[in-house]
């Protein structure tokens, strides 16, 4: 499992944390976060809503471009060794300077030189989607889709929206994303996850997205399912997110079996791995395990991915290839 060549396309970078990288940074920097962490040492949290709130309390540590290079190298390490050829990570200019451009661009280029350290050592490569927090407000997503815009080009690629869906409509943020889209973004939105059909619907109508975030509820709705089937609106599926977040009670009762006998296209990611217990080896040996999904099922996967990653067409040849290889 771990050899098959991934491409990971729904990862939040600060998400990516793990619980001692956070810690050490806390450390040396004299601050207190053992509120956020449990006996164990990993993230404690009860809720998607106490989630979000310690995910926020962790982002406190990350003051620096020097801590964002760190991030980066440490998560793509760590995702190169789970077998992953291509990562395209939600990048927050919320948590990088608060959405100031030009602290923006700082925290950026410290990105991009880990990536590029990373791609020299293991050969993956990363592409940045920037991304908005819904429960943010839309006037703070105008500030982040211009840090976009003023930013996209061969590595920032993407425009996304992640938060709380239960707040707020897509139509709140049509303007930022229509800024993002005329810069050429990729576009996608985190909908169907605690919002059903309706939140998908109103998502793919107002923000005009290629890719929904998650979208797993829309097996709620026969219709929805065959609008994503026969449009070929890609899913972000993240079941191990959905699991340990209380969405579902367990891998039997998920969707994603259902959406891909449906035809709906579908991707496998991590999410927030270390706050979920998981990796991208574990999500495929779930559903090997549970599905009894094989060989080819995962080349899907990996071929949707490819057709779906908001990259360059010289990247995605590159991709192509070193799929072929396998
Ligand atoms: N930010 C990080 N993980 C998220 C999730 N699963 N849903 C919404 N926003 C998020
Ligand atoms: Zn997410």
């Amino acid at each position: 499992m771990r050899d098959i060549p991934k491409l990971e396309l729904h990862l939040h970078l600060e998400g990516a944390a793990p619980p001692g990288f956070i810690r050490a940074k806390a450390a040396q920097k004299g601050l207190d976060l053992s509120r956020i962490f449990d006996g164990a040492g990993g993230y404690a949290y009860r809720d998607f809503y106490e989630f979000l709130r310690i995910y926020e309390a962790a982002c406190t540590v990350l003051t620096t471009p020097q801590d964002f290079h760190d991030l980066t190298l440490a998560v793509l390490e760590h995702s190169a060794s789970e077998g992953v050829i291509y990562s395209e990570a939600f990048l927050s200019p919320d948590f990088c300077g608060g959405g100031d451009l030009e602290a923006w661009r700082d925290y950026l280029a410290a990105i991009e030189a880990a990536a590029e350290q990373a791609r020299a050592e293991s050969g993956i490569i990363l592409r940045g989607c920037v991304t908005c927090i819904r429960h943010f407000g839309p006037e703070q997503a105008r500030r982040i889709a211009r840090c976009a815009q003023e930013t996209a080009g061969d590595f920032i690629t993407g425009f996304g929206l992640a938060g709380d869906e239960t707040m707020l409509h897509p139509s709140d943020f049509a303007y930022a994303f229509d800024a993002a889209r005329e810069a050429g973004l990729g576009l996608t939105a985190h909908a169907g996850e605690w919002g059903g059909p309706d939140s998908v619907r109103e998502t793919l109508r107002d923000l005009r997205v290629s890719r929904i975030g998650h979208g797993v509820r829309a097996i709620e709705d026969p219709a929805l399912v065959a609008h994503l089937a026969e449009t070929g609106v890609v899913l972000e599926v993240c079941p191990g997110s959905n699991i340990a977040l209380g969405l579902y009670p367990s891998l039997a009762a998920h969707p994603i079996d259902r959406l891909h006998q449906a035809g709906v296209k579908l991707t496998v990611s991590t999410d927030d791995p270390p706050f979920f217990h998981t990796s991208m080896t574990r999500e495929y040996q779930a559903l090997a395990d549970r599905f009894g999904w094989e060989a080819p099922a995962f080349e899907t996967l990996a071929q949707t991915a490819l057709g779906a990653a908001f990259c360059d067409p010289e990247t995605r040849r590159a991709l192509a290839k070193r799929l072929e290889a396998k």
